[in-house]
């Protein structure tokens, strides 16, 4: 039986057609802008987000902080929600690499809305730090997956730029967001000065992400990408594989989440597990297991031996699926045997 891998999006691997792609990609020297397959793809994504100008990066959390570096000073800091993967698995790069501290604040399903950063911008006042960005995920990761309404947007990002305060979007899932809510990306786009994208998890490219705003925020972001060591030479070869995700792997990802669904389904079967279905919107899955089962080690360790992969998280009986696409339907209801005789 193959193995079912469902820790992450991030485990795909690239397609025969992307591989294609990849191998007649023209190329060029990108650290001095001369990859003309990035300079396309560059141009196409900050087209698709309605924005002046993008840059390649390595990774999403070199694109994020990227975005950070670029709209705050040292010594600012940003609000977040405490879910939010800047502040939280990026190893203190704010921090570290900005000078920028991270003020979290509970959202809902890491979801932050206008009542829960009211009257938490800082005072011009020496002993605070100055409250300069606002970041925000769409989809979240540990929010469970939730796509922002349109509305949201527009009203906690017109809060944020009527207070002074910029916004930047961790989109690293923007187009499962966009494809489950039905919006456009330009929509979303709009209400932010920076934008990351991740080309390496639904989208299934090797490697890849893409920050996107005005020119003026991309060419300080472009020199934060140099000084982070993420400025590449012959680039072409992985910006390829975005420009081929563009056109063959976006509308896809309803799949993933038809498939995240019916695994949802599956496990609201099994008396040990306890899962919202209603909370169950893009490609991840939460549930957690009956402490009287064990815990959620346990329940990776069991179900892996019968070639089932996730990973627990954030506590001692939560656990995460993800679909992606190298996981297929067949597969999806071979895991539910396997949840269905390991969690009795
Ligand atoms: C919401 C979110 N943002 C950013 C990242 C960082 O991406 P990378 O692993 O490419 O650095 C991830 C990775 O899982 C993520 O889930």
């Amino acid at each position: 039986m193959s193995t079912v891998e469902l820790r992450s999006d991030t485990f795909t691997k690239p397609t025969a057609g992307m591989l294609e792609a990849m191998m007649s990609a023209e190329v060029g020297d990108d650290m001095i802008g001369e990859d003309p397959t990035v300079n396309k793809l560059e141009a196409r994504v900050a087209d698709m987000l309605g924005k002046e100008a993008a840059v390649y990066a390595c990774s999403g959390t070199q694109s994020n902080q990227m975005g950070v570096w670029a709209n705050c000073e040292r010594g600012d800091e940003l609000l977040i929600d405490s879910t939010g993967h800047i502040a939280n698995y990026e190893s203190g790069a704010p921090a570290i690499l900005s000078g920028v501290s991270c003020r979290q604040f509970q959202g809902e399903f890491g979801r932050l809305d206008v009542h829960h950063l009211e009257n938490q911008i800082r005072r011009d006042d020496i002993h605070y730090a100055p409250t300069k960005l606002l970041c925000l995920e769409n989809t979240t990761n540990l929010g469970g997956g939730r796509s922002y309404s349109l509305e949201q947007l527009e009203r906690v990002c017109g809060w944020a730029h009527e207070n002074h305060l910029r916004t930047h979007l961790d989109g690293a899932r923007i187009f499962n967001a966009c494809v489950s809510a039905g919006y456009d990306v330009a929509d979303v786009a709009r209400h932010f000065d920076s934008i990351s994208i991740c080309f390496s998890k639904g989208l299934g490219c090797p490697m890849g992400s893409i920050l996107v705003g005005s020119k003026e925020t991309i060419q300080k972001a472009r020199r934060a990408r140099k000084l982070m060591g993420g400025a590449l030479r012959q680039a072409g070869i992985i910006a390829a594989s975005a420009l081929y995700a563009l056109d063959h792997h976006v509308e896809r990802l309803a799949e993933d989440h038809a498939n995240a669904k019916r695994l949802a389904a599956g496990l609201s079967e099994i008396s040990t597990v306890e899962i919202d279905l209603k909370a169950v919107e893009t490609n991840l899955v939460f549930f957690n297991i009956d402490p009287s089962w064990g815990t959620a080690v346990d329940v990776e360790q069991r179900v892996a031996e019968k070639g089932v992969k996730l990973y627990s998280v954030g506590g001692t009986h939560k656990l995460r699926v993800c679909t992606h696409l190298n996981v297929t339907t067949e597969q999806i209801d071979q895991a539910i045997k396997v949840f269905q005789e390991c969690l009795v």
